[in-house]
């Protein structure tokens, strides 16, 4: 949600200040701006819209000057007009923000009540005003900054520029990341590190409740009570940072063409090298002291977690409570000893998910974590951070970083089902060898692009969609029903099948779609029987199967889908490819935004 950069270089910052930006538009893509210092004077140019229209801003009114900051948006407070839009900018001073300052009604009062007169509708604006009034105070810029972040509550990451001041930045985290990158007589501020990539390859992180006082040789870091904090200097790794999209037209099709890759590199990562076992390098877990899981987690990730639940109870009979994290964190639930809590996210700074970790720190036996950015808050708070090796993934659908979730959590409850002597050996080992295979059944489920494409155009004209799966599949409804109403805005809905009765059925009529999940597993005749009373009420049903599955159940359904025979147990990471080409296809059939669907951001750093 919103992200941020700042430069103090040795060359024009602008361009520098977009190419970072346009890293970060993942984060938010509302609004754009960016605010430089040139000869000391302080200026700003602010588009709405996506990062290219700030672009194209700066061609007719550039902006000079080697030091300055950025920002995009995801809007929280005031519609997204060029008013609304970052930096804010009170005289002197211009702050970037991502996240929420909580209190800023109470801080506005008091400043109207000082004759403070605002222009926005932000909460970041009170940030910017009350920091001119400590700077007319007679403050310097950096006490100025550090007495206004005294004041804040709430979560934040923010950079101050100041009018008169060419080689200095101000920065604070607080709830939401912040990287400071280290060049060579150059300093530079970032969201992540993937924004200072190009720039450096020397990070420093904040950590929560820090500021730092930035020149271009040097870094000042002060803890949140005030004393100099010493924080790692670490490299990062480049090729985690590449952003291409390597041919394809989107970034999604080029993460769900991917999934055969990062699959099996997190097969090998997680496989002992006599490949009957499941090691978790670095780190140390016996799952026979393990009485119950608490798994957390948002939106895909939760569905993964919802998935991993069947595998934990069934393989390994370790009871698993799934939350939401933003229901979690303020139902105040009893953690048992004997309880291992599990976040399962792909950024890593979810921060209703921090905050449901946070809440289980000193109550749980563990902290787990399941994350795709190996630097994230999440992965730094939890006691075993387990990366799941999916690279980048800038699609804010979530493709590749799912099935990598799937992956990493099915060789979890392996383990546990082997720590805990709850798996034969070689069933145990049977399904490991499988999992090494399933790059290339992978490879092969991407052969059904074509027929789903055909098929995407057709669905592109309905209205409502269902999503039907029992079991495993249920999950994988959840998120089929989930990635098409994010990218393709089409009403889509899943449920278990054999809730269907229940309720949902009287939504069938002709002209909704309703795509049924159902391998030929133990469960295929009760889904087949649940897809009959569909069709009974003139359902047109999409049936994605196997061959087998086909042959029995295929007969007068609209459309088949058939996918490459899999062991059950492995099956949401297969069919998983069907549904995200569905929801892909059928959102370029739209026309829609499908990398950057509007009103979605990446990385959800606000409650
Ligand atoms: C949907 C999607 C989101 C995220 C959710 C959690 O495609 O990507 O539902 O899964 O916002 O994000 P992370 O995994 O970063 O915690």
């Amino acid at each position: 949600m919103c992200g941020i950069v700042g430069v103090l270089g040795n060359h024009e910052a602008a361009p520098l200040l977009v190419e970072a930006l346009k890293r970060l538009e993942y984060r938010g893509y509302d609004s754009a701006g960016i605010a430089t210092v040139h000869d000391g004077r302080l200026d700003r140019r602010r588009a709405v819209g996506k990062l290219v229209n700030l672009s194209d801003l700066l061609v007719h009114e550039p902006l000079t000057g080697k030091s300055g900051i950025g920002h995009t948006r995801w809007a929280t407070h005031g519609a997204p007009t060029v008013d609304n839009a970052h930096p804010h900018r009170a005289g002197p001073v211009a702050v970037v923000h991502n996240g929420i300052i909580e209190n800023f009604r109470e801080l506005r009062a008091e400043l109207a009540d000082a004759g403070i007169q605002f222009q926005t509708e932000t909460d970041t604006e009170t940030v910017a005003m009350m920091t001119q009034k400590h700077l007319d105070q007679g403050m310097s810029p950096a006490d100025a900054a550090r007495a206004t972040l005294a004041r804040l509550h709430g979560a934040f990451a923010l950079a101050f520029l100041f009018e008169g001041e060419d080689d200095l930045i101000v920065a604070a985290r607080k709830g939401s990341p912040l990287a400071i990158g280290h060049g060579d007589g150059e300093m530079f501020v970032g969201s992540d590190a993937i924004a200072l990539a190009p720039l450096t390859d020397e990070i420093t992180y904040l950590e929560e409740g820090d500021s730092a006082v930035i020149t271009r040789t040097s870094l000042e870091i002060r803890t949140e009570a005030g004393e100099i904090a010493n924080r790692e200097k670490r490299k990062i790794q480049l090729n985690s940072t590449r952003v291409d999209k390597a041919g394809h037209k989107h970034f999604m099709a080029k993460e769900i063409a991917e999934q055969p890759t990062v699959i099996g590199e997190a097969v090998r990562h997680y496989l002992t090298q006599d490949g009957t076992g499941v090691k978790l390098p670095g780190a140390d877990l016996d799952f026979t002291k393990v009485d119950r899981l608490t798994m957390v987690a948002c939106g895909t990730a939760f569905y993964a977690c919802l998935t991993a639940k069947y595998w934990f109870e069934q393989l390994a009979g370790i009871p698993v409570e799934v939350d939401i994290a933003s229901e979690f964190r303020y139902r105040e639930p009893p953690i048992s000893k004997g309880t291992v809590a599990l976040f399962v996210s792909q950024s890593g700074e979810t921060a209703d998910t921090l905050a449901a970790l946070r809440y289980c720190e000193g109550k749980a036996d563990k902290i787990l974590s399941v994350v795709n950015v190996a630097e994230s808050s999440i992965a730094r708070e939890s006691d075993i951070a387990l990366p799941i090796l999916a690279g980048t993934e800038i699609g804010v659908a979530s493709t590749k970083a799912f099935t990598c979730q799937l992956t990493v959590l099915l060789m979890l409850a392996l383990k546990a089902a082997q720590d805990r002597g709850a798996i034969k050996a070689t069933k145990c080992t049977d399904l490991l060898s499988k999992l090494r295979a399933l790059p290339s059944v992978l490879n092969e489920t991407l052969d059904c692009e074509s027929q789903l494409e055909d098929t995407a155009r057709k669905l592109a004209e309905a209205k409502d969609i269902l999503f039907l799966g029992r079991g495993l599949m249920y999950p994988l409804a959840l998120e089929g029903a989930l990635k098409l109403k994010e990218i393709s805005y089409i009403h889509a809905e899943a449920y278990a099948s054999g809730e269907l009765k229940h309720g949902p059925i009287a939504l069938i009529d002709k002209h909704v779609p309703v795509v049924v999940l159902a391998p030929k597993d133990a469960l295929f005749e009760k889904s087949i029987s649940n897809m009959q009373e569909v069709m009974a009420r003139n359902g047109k049903v999409l049936l994605i199967t196997d061959k087998p599955g086909a042959k029995e159940g295929g007969d007068g359904v609209w459309q088949t889908v058939v996918l490459p025979e899999i062991d059950p147990v492995l099956s949401p990471i297969l069919y998983a490819i069907p549904a995200q080409l569905l929801a892909y296809h059928t959102a370029v059939a739209k026309g829609t935004d499908v990398d950057q669907p509007r009103n979605l951001a990446k990385s959800v750093t606000v409650e």
